[in-house]
């Protein structure tokens, strides 16, 4: 099946889930946007109240960051792939629960089957466990494990693991902006140095 039809699929599903208590809550299910064809997939954790209102991920004020960091190393939203691991926001946009992390974390891993990224950045403490747990990787604070590289490999080849903070922490605690900023240029020389 084509990226395109497989993904649209996808969307059908998570428009009609109700695995979860959150799919009651809901105005729009969020399923992702951005190239199919990306060599960098970004996982964050959950919609908040925009990306709820509009069905889009990243849209309301940590996005604008995120827009800034991708623009600091010469990348659009185009050029990437950005999703959450959770689809529904989560009422007051409290952290997803591992609930509804287990219900809603196959979208996530059909969504890497998908795309085949050959980089994913999970933003947060709750997308960097998920993802690294799959991958087979011991979570750590996320203080701590932000910005290391861990490779892991996929019936699709080898994979690239870069965990950074949640770019709505450059909106609270703006001095970690810095550690984000200077993670993005990581990112960018492991994105030239791809084989
Ligand atoms: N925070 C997230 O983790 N994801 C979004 O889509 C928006 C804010």
């Amino acid at each position: 099946m084509k990226k395109n039809e497989a993904m649209k699929k996808l969307e059908e599903k998570i428009k009609t889930c109700k695995k979860c208590p959150l799919g009651e809550l809901r105005t729009n299910a969020v399923l992702g946007s951005g190239s199919y064809d990306a060599k960098i997939m970004f996982v964050g954790e959950a919609p908040g109240y925009w990306e709820d209102q509009k069905g889009l991920p990243f849209v309301g004020r940590a996005g604008k960051v995120l827009d800034e960091l991708l623009a600091s190393i010469g990348l659009k939203r185009e050029d990437v792939y950005i999703t959450n691991v959770v689809k529904c926001r989560p009422p007051n946009n409290r952290d997803p629960t591992e609930e509804e992390i287990n219900a809603c974390s196959p979208y996530l891993d059909k969504q890497i089957d998908i795309i085949r990224p050959r980089i994913i950045v999970p933003l947060g403490r709750h997308s960097m466990a998920y993802i690294l747990k799959k991958f087979g990787f011991e979570p750590e604070p996320i203080s701590k494990i932000h910005g290391k590289v861990f490779e892991a490999r996929t019936l699709f080849g080898k994979i690239i693991i870069v965990p950074m903070y949640h770019p709505a922490v450059a909106l609270y605690k703006p001095q970690l902006r810095e550690e984000l900023e200077k993670d993005f240029k990581k990112l960018k020389n492991l994105l030239e140095n791809l084989s």
